[in-house]
């Protein structure tokens, strides 16, 4: 198995304005020590107008800390009122942008192709995405979760080259465990992260696919994130409610503790 250095992410999806984002990256990175940062990487998403500040506190602070967006535009400029594009983002030291959340899907109408052309921008300007997918309860209780998670990379990832695929993150979130407090079982998330895995073989042959990292998110808690990460085939966490809590995010990173 090729080296897959873990990812824990914190979406804070529309949370907290940028003086309450500097608060707690500051709380954050006082409840963490040297060696939680060790051998894994952390990630914080913040809402973009919060992205400029954090980015300014973890330069002076020299914290190791990776800067991520939630999702950006497919087009490099233009007339899109409201939209922020991946050049924008690279300018401000963004390492990774979320792709395809299941919120963005469900509520803003975001299909396999609008996802592709983001994965491709967010690539093409040196950042790397984190690919999401999943599936609602009722495609689980069909037993189509696999199937659905295969045609999300499928249409996804149509395009994408050798060369940035090694580049990808992505993060296995069922929906109906999205903020729910209810999780999926470390078999679960095993399984479809196993599926992921599998599909990427397919698409770009076991190298690809064995060296890149799969991270499950859905009510990633403190007290379940070392089962999960226990799991062969996950190799990090996506966790939204909790990262919005210092001590609760901080927990989580420091879960070989
Ligand atoms: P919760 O951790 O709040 O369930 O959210 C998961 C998520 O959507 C992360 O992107």
């Amino acid at each position: 198995m090729s080296d897959r250095t873990p990812i824990i992410a914190g979406n804070w999806k529309m949370h907290r304005d940028h003086l309450e984002a500097i608060q707690l990256v500051q709380k954050l990175a006082y409840h963490l020590q040297a060696d939680d940062y060790e051998g894994q990487e952390v990630v914080v998403c913040p809402p973009f107008v919060s992205l400029r500040s954090v980015q300014t506190l973890l330069q002076s602070d020299k914290l190791p800390i990776a800067l991520g967006a939630q999702t950006c535009h497919a087009e490099d400029e233009g007339a899109f009122t409201g939209e922020t594009s991946a050049p924008m983002l690279a300018r401000l030291d963004v390492k990774y942008v979320i792709a395809g959340h299941s919120e963005r899907r469900a509520l803003f109408g975001e299909t396999d192709d609008v996802v592709n052309a983001k994965l491709k921008a967010i690539q093409r300007h040196g950042m790397r995405p984190i690919l999401c997918v999943g599936e609602t309860l009722e495609e689980r209780e069909a037993g189509r979760a696999v199937e659905v998670v295969v045609e999300q990379l499928r249409g996804s990832l149509a395009g994408v080259t050798l060369k940035d695929a090694a580049d990808l993150v992505v993060a296995y979130e069922p929906v109906w465990a999205i903020g729910t407090g209810r999780t999926a079982t470390s078999d679960d998330a095993q399984e479809l992260c196993s599926a992921v895995r599998g599909e990427l073989g397919e698409l770009f042959g076991q190298a690809i696919a064995a060296g890149t990292r799969i991270q499950y998110g859905g009510s990633v808690k403190p007290g379940n994130i070392r089962e999960l990460m226990g799991q062969p085939d996950v190799d990090g966490a996506l966790v939204g409610g909790a990262s919005l809590s210092s001590e609760d995010f901080a927990l989580i990173v420091a879960h070989r503790r």
